[in-house]
């Protein structure tokens, strides 16, 4: 029932929370390797344009959807659209999260693993080659059982506060950890910029060389526009259904894009120079932080072990918060429906989905061990699961929220979500223009994106 529906308690927790679920690995892990993949400052011009003219819209569109209905996705979209298909993008963006909680906890148990690691001071010698911290990474995740546990332990705390529910657990949680979070990039910002040979990274990273952006970058670039902003999976829409009804749409999705994009960006500078200063291939990959960091931190250690090591746990901390208050966010979508639709209770709901994610994470992270040849669409299970949810079911997921509420929704209610009633003047007078971004731009820009990334694997561009 709405009415008994739990709120988030203010405006600053419920930025919080939804700036929680949005920063995460994605500006962490991913964004770097991605720059790194994709050629540096042009990827990240398109990726700074997508985020301002997609990813705002997208996410009040989202937004309006969750906050108007106060229902999770399927729900949501049954309610404004009764007797419609519309309800089944509902499901498709409950179980596009559950797949990419499945890898992504395989990623939050590598972080357990490198936090481990940074506690018991494994980073102090400098004597350990870059070759070494490499081979370190490549025997950690190719083996079968270590990846496993930690995975599962990620999973588990995961379900826990997810059942602890939205005031006791999500909120609570992400009050302390996002500021913390970014307070600790910051600091690991400026450490990394004053490494001799920074420059390099510097230049890369604000020095676009636009022959590398191919249709392929830009979709990439886009899709992590997207992963960052933990868009077109309804993760936006259910947290906003947990907003109060005289909550600021635009005000929340514009305080949640700025600190997310500022953190990936942050999180770039704090990375990049750093791989540079190490003379490590910045296309190195999914791999890139674990195996160019624990090496800055050993060098770093040669004239002060001390500090390198706490500059180590320091990081990894940042980024285990950083993965759990997104990877919460997933799974609450998963049992927000389950809660809304099935009437289940939350603690049932939860353990259900954490068995699905699990057993998907489990082959997730074989697939760089034992199942390591095993191909599907000639990519291992777990860069399927993140190339597949990235690339094709966010992108896919937004494309219907933006369609829906800019075209099936009737102008009058939108508006009137969006205002309050008329009751925020700001939000009306910019009303026509957010609409017009919400009805023609967004869809169009991910048409061209997506439809130039396809005619260049055709070998039709
Ligand atoms: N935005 C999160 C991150 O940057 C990932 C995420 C994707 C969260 C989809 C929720 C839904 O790490």
């Amino acid at each position: 029932m709405a009415s008994n529906r739990e709120n988030f308690g203010s405006r600053t927790t419920a930025v919080l929370a939804m700036a929680g679920s949005a920063i995460g690995l994605g500006n962490i892990w991913r964004f770097p390797y991605m720059v790194g993949q994709n050629g540096g400052a042009a990827f990240i011009i398109v990726y700074l344009l997508c985020a301002v003219m997609l990813c705002i819209p997208i996410f009040i569109a989202e937004s309006i959807i969750g906050k108007r209905t106060q229902q999770s996705t399927f729900s949501a979209m049954d309610k404004l659209a009764p007797g419609t298909s519309w309800k089944w993008i509902g499901l498709l963006t409950v179980f596009t999260p559950l797949i990419i909680l499945s890898y992504y906890s395989v990623v939050g148990g590598w972080s357990i693993e490198y936090l481990i690691k940074s506690l018991t001071f494994s980073f102090t010698d400098p004597a350990v080659s870059r070759d070494a911290h490499s081979a370190i990474f490549g025997s950690f995740i190719t083996s079968t059982w270590k990846p496993l546990i930690l995975h599962t332990l990620f999973m588990a705390i995961n379900a826990v506060v997810v059942i602890a529910g939205v005031r006791k657990g999500i909120e609570k949680f992400t009050k302390i950890t996002t500021p913390v979070l970014f307070l600790l990039v910051v600091l690991i910002m400026i450490y990394s910029l004053t490494l001799p040979g920074a420059g390099a990274g510097i230049e890369y990273m604000v020095k676009p060389d636009f022959s590398k952006l191919t249709g392929a970058a830009m979709l990439s670039a886009m899709g992590q526009s997207f992963f960052s902003l933990s868009l077109g999976v309804g993760c936006i829409l259910t947290y906003a259904s947990y907003l109060k009804k005289n909550e600021n749409l635009m005000a929340t999705g514009l305080y949640t894009s700025v600190f997310d994009v500022l953190f990936a960006i942050i999180a770039g500078f704090a990375i990049m120079p750093a791989v540079f200063a190490a003379g490590i291939e910045p296309g190195a990959g999914p791999g890139l932080i674990f195996e160019t960091l624990p090496f800055i931190f050993s060098t770093m250690g040669a004239s002060a072990p001390m500090i390198s090591n706490i500059v180590a746990i320091i990081f990894f901390v940042t980024i285990l918060f950083a993965a759990l208050t997104s990877s919460v966010s997933m799974l609450e979508t998963g049992v927000a429906w389950l809660v809304d639709e099935k009437k289940m209770s939350r603690a049932k709901a939860t353990m259900i989905l954490f068995g699905g994610c699990w057993a998907l994470g489990v082959l997730c992270s074989l697939s760089y061990g034992p199942l390591a040849d095993f191909h599907i669409f000639g990519a291992t299970i777990f860069d399927l699961c993140d190339h597949m949810t990235s690339d094709f079911l966010m992108t896919f997921g937004s494309l219907l929220f933006v369609l829906f509420v800019g075209w099936k929704m009737k102008k009058a209610d939108v508006k009137d979500e969006f205002t309050n009633g008329g009751s925020l003047k700001g939000n009306t007078r910019i009303f026509n223009v957010v609409y017009f971004f919400i009805r023609f731009i967004a869809p169009v820009v991910i048409v061209v994106i997506f439809a130039t990334n396809l005619l260049e694997k055709l070998h039709l561009l």
